[in-house]
């Protein structure tokens, strides 16, 4: 399987390379494609380093090829770049590519981090990507609650729990399997697309509990 990151040179890009090319060929994406093949050069190095046995290639490349190219496509950006992005790319999907979005809605008040969808009335991230798809039932919403430090960090025992959100069975099957794949992630349904707001709401509150308690990087297990 070809598993695409757009905004793939960012933390969390990083972090999901690092798991997934174990078993699968990696596209990272940028919107320059120097970028993303000197990311990719980088990940393909620690990778090496790390992990022992990798049966998949780490590749850069620009955001268009990576769209074009996967079977899974992670939406790795920032929420305020949806819009841009996706309207750009997601009309050149193939019509099976699972789309993954684990995009937060976040930002920083005097409060402490809020979630955009509340504070200001706006879309869900699940909400606005899926205005672009063209097959809707192939987006599915995960991995709002891990942070890419403990993503990174290929020796850590992971041990959480990641809620899943989706319009489709089979989609929602496709994504709990990557989620699997990674030692000690455990998915957890929380139902449709439209219940996707509740779980990017959990970044906020695990960020807050963060600061305000001196925790580090915390993480969601359902017990
Ligand atoms: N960081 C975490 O621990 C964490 C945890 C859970 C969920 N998330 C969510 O996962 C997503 C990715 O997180 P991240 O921390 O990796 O994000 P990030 O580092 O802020 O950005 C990721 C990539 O997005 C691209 N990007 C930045 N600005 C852009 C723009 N104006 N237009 C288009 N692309 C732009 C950049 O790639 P290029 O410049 O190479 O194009 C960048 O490397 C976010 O939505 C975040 O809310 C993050």
């Amino acid at each position: 399987m070809k598993i695409g990151i757009i905004g793939g040179t960012g933390g969390m890009g990083k972090g999901f390379a690092l798991r997934w090319c174990v078993n699968h060929d990696v596209l990272i994406g940028s919107r320059d494609a120097a970028r993303a093949e000197e990311a990719a050069r980088e990940y393909s190095s620690s990778a090496d380093k790390e992990l022992g046995t990798v049966k998949g290639k780490i590749v850069g490349v620009d955001n268009t090829a990576a769209a074009k190219e996967s079977d899974v496509l992670v939406l790795s950006i920032p929420y305020e770049n949806i819009d841009a992005i996706c309207s750009q790319l997601l009309p050149n999907v193939k019509d099976s590519c699972i789309v993954i979005s684990p995009i937060v809605p976040l930002t920083k008040t005097d409060a402490g981090f809020e979630l955009i969808s509340f504070r200001e009335g706006k879309p869900s991230a699940f909400e606005l990507v899926q205005k672009y798809m063209r097959n809707k039932s192939n987006l599915v919403s995960a991995f709002h609650t891990i942070s890419e430090k403990k993503l990174i960090d290929t020796k850590l025992v992971l041990d959480s729990d990641i809620f899943v959100c989706g319009d489709s069975e089979n989609s929602i099957n496709a994504v709990n399997g990557l989620i699997k794949e990674i030692k000690n992630l455990r998915p957890i349904l929380l139902g449709p697309g439209s219940l996707s707001y509740l779980a990017e709401s959990a970044t906020p509150i695990l960020i807050n509990a963060m600061i305000k308690n001196k925790m580090k990087n915390p993480g969601i297990k359902i017990i």
